[in-house]
């Protein structure tokens, strides 16, 4: 079966394996990729923040979270008291899936493959962390943290016990879900709800 298992190192070390990731060929999603988007944050975080996968900008920048949904997701983390740089950043899938059309590239969603596919860095990162929470943002996320279709509507901002995991979980919408309504109104209710969700799992630190 394919998938990144070949390529992660057998390290707690965030560092080794950022530099491994960036020869991962478990799927083909890194042939039409910039490069690899890896994590951003401490090992000490107890806040592991986890996103689908980088978006145009953050392929350019080998950073996550550094595009229009990053500042959503600044927004909501300053309205939540959660400092950004002591949490853990990543994504479910490391590398940018798109599509070409003429000069823009348009972001598609990663398929349940490149999602398993990508899962051993997900893991390597667990052990590295070992988060007091692990937060979903939006389906893909989680689907990939509790390997099974999530409902966010339905499951939101309530900790999910992951007992394979071993950390609870919480799901939230996607930041880029705000960003799909120009009302004003719907953003902030957008946003408020994220927020709401970051308290509950900052709550479940200690
Ligand atoms: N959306 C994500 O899910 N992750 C990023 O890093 C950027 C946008
Ligand atoms: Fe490897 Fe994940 Fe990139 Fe696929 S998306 S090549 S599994 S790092």
């Amino acid at each position: 079966r394919p998938g990144a298992e070949e390529w992660v190192p057998d390290t707690r070390s965030l560092p080794r394996l950022r530099e491994a990731a960036e020869s991962c060929r478990g799927c083909e999603l890194w042939v039409d990729a910039t490069q690899v988007v890896f994590s951003a944050g401490p090992r000490s975080a107890t806040v592991m923040l986890v996103g689908e996968q980088p978006g145009d900008v953050e392929d350019r920048e080998g950073e996550p979270f550094v595009g229009p949904a990053g500042r959503v997701l600044d927004d909501a983390l300053q309205q939540a008291g959660i400092d950004r740089t002591r949490v853990y950043l990543t994504n479910a899938v490391k590398h940018f899936r798109h599509e070409q059309r003429g000069k823009r590239r348009i972001h598609q969603k990663p398929a349940v493959a490149h999602i398993e596919a990508c899962r051993p860095w997900l893991e390597s990162e667990l052990a590295a962390v070992r988060p007091d929470v692990v937060v979903c943002l939006g389906a893909t996320a989680g689907r990939a943290v509790l390997g099974r279709p999530v409902r966010i509507g339905a499951e939101r901002g309530t900790p999910i016990d992951a007992p394979d995991l071993g950390v609870p979980v919480v799901v939230t919408s996607h930041p880029s879900s705000v960003l799909r309504t120009r009302d004003r109104d719907e953003r902030e209710a957008g946003i408020a709800a994220i927020v709401d969700d970051l308290r509950a799992a900052a709550g479940l630190t200690g």
